[in-house]
């Protein structure tokens, strides 16, 4: 029987099991993987493609063909992880295949059939959208993403010269029936320990909602369960009916797609200043900004990094809820407030219960591009390229980047955008000593520079395979 919306709405307590998945098996055998756990590489290569005029039945072979060879669904991607820790046999190369509004209509899909959320349909240079998210102009992005994007191809392996020699082969194929328009190259950028970081140096990917019961045992353990904040969630956070799957449960999840260029060296520098405006050490600067220090420790529970390998996310900011500790502005406070927005009525249409407010989670999967080596501070030319996926982009990763990053007024008034993706830049409170109520004015310049992107839908295998 297929799965119904009550079905999705509630996650069982350990999560889905895929190696037992009992009434979802269905769906994780139809849905493309990296949605609900991402893929894990190490370097992946994302593609942009625009389909060649009138070759939409040879761009149809195409995508059967691809789909057939290399698109892995939610349920193999699993198993082979199971085979990787059991038999350290590798799960070889992972693919995505997404598509944009453009991609659908070029595939001459009834407009009735098309993923039907809003922001996708407009596609992210939109003027209205543009100018909501508070985006540079269309001229000034990269040139590639100037362009009308039919399909996003994703390509990722742990050995890079395999990854190449596919990308390599596979353009090939492509090249017939399709313009690459534009490449990207990514990886992930790791810290001496082994940590996962972005550019600017600090621990990334920590916290995300949890679907799989292998993540949230693992969470229960490391974390001591959820008592404080609970990242489990429920499936209908990142999935939709695919509205033209062949089997009685396939879904897709949308695909948020941003390439975010980092000035590492600018930033480290205003992060300099504002210590010393601060009075404070660097390091409780940049914690300050992000709300976690570089090692991941949240900056509400200490004014100092604790160097735990796993920094914990069982936290929430009821005993900071004047935040003296971590400012509400903080990149993790601004992008997951833990119940701050339910709490305060002294900021209208920000009193949401905390039920509405984990509505807006989203999955990302984002990962570096550029120098490997961060402690070149580039100034340019690398970067962050911004994947997250969700069920509703305009309640979700759209609320997120407007009503809450780059908002002035987030649960008080006039407390300032989110220094690391705010749009634009603004005047922030910063705590003068940690955990007491006097703040200092301070406008920490906006380091992230957005140089294109685009709305995608994921579709489930059996539509690709069968298009
Ligand atoms: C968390 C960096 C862009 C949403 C984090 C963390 C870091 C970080 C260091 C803390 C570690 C973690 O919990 O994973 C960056 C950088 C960005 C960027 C350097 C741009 C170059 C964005 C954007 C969004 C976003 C565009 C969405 C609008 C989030 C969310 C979290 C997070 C939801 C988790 C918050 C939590 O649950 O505590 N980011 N981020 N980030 N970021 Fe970003």
């Amino acid at each position: 029987m297929a799965l119904t919306e009550e079905d999705l709405r509630q996650l069982p307590e350990d999560g889905i099991d895929p190696e037992n998945p009992g009434q979802y098996q269905g769906l994780l055998e139809d849905l493309q993987g990296n949605i609900l756990k991402g893929h894990g590489r190490d370097y992946s290569v994302h593609l942009f493609l625009q389909f060649q005029p009138d070759r939409t039945q040879e761009v149809k072979q195409w995508i059967q063909n691809f789909a057939q060879t290399y698109l892995k669904s939610a349920k193999q991607q699993s198993d082979e992880a199971l085979r990787y820790r059991q038999e350290k046999v590798s799960g070889g190369v992972f693919a995505n295949l997404f598509l944009s509004r453009y991609g659908y209509e070029y595939l001459e899909i009834e407009p009735y059939q098309i993923p039907t959320d809003q922001p996708f349909r407009l596609g992210m240079k939109n003027e209205n959208i543009r100018t909501a998210l508070g985006d540079p102009k269309i001229e000034t992005w990269e040139t590639g993403f100037q362009n009308q994007i039919h399909a996003l191809v994703l390509i990722a392996d742990d050995d890079i010269i395999s990854l190449l020699q596919i990308v390599n082969r596979e353009t090939q194929q492509i090249r017939q029936i399709a313009d690459i328009i534009h490449r990207e190259d990514g990886f992930i950028l790791r810290n001496q320990t082994g940590q996962i970081i972005e550019h600017f140096g600090f621990v990334d990917g920590v916290s995300q909602p949890l679907f799989l019961k292998r993540d949230i045992v693992s969470a229960g353990i490391n974390d001591c369960g959820f008592s404080q904040w609970d990242s489990r969630a429920a499936l209908d956070i990142v999935l939709v009916k695919d509205p033209n799957g062949k089997t009685e449960d396939s879904y897709g999840s949308y695909l948020v797609y941003r390439k975010l260029e980092q000035n590492v060296k600018a930033f480290r520098q205003d992060q300099e200043q504002l210590a010393k405006n601060l009075k404070i050490k660097d390091e409780l600067a940049g914690a300050l900004i992000v709300g976690r220090f570089y090692d991941g420790t949240p900056v509400t529970l200490s004014d100092m990094p604790t160097f735990s390998n796993m920094p914990t996310n069982n936290f929430n900011y009821e005993h900071d809820s004047a935040a003296t500790k971590c400012p509400f502005h903080a990149h993790i406070r601004k992008t997951n407030p833990r119940g701050d927005t339910g709490k305060v009525e002294s900021s209208p249409g920000f009193d949401e219960a905390l039920e509405v407010e984990r509505t807006h989670r989203i999955a990302r999967r984002a990962v570096s591009y550029g120098t490997h080596d961060h402690r070149q501070e580039p100034e340019k030319d690398s970067g962050l390229l911004f994947l997250c996926f969700q069920a509703d982009i305009e309640n979700q990763f759209n609320f997120m980047q407007i009503r809450w990053a780059n908002a002035r007024n987030f649960v008080q008034v006039n407390v300032g955008p989110d220094p690391l993706i705010g749009q634009p830049e603004g005047t922030q409170k910063w705590p003068g000593i940690w955990g007491q109520p006097e703040t200092v004015d301070y406008n920490f310049k906006l380091w992230v520079n957005m140089k294109g992107g685009e709305y995608f839908f994921t579709p489930s295998i059996s539509f690709l395979k069968n298009i």
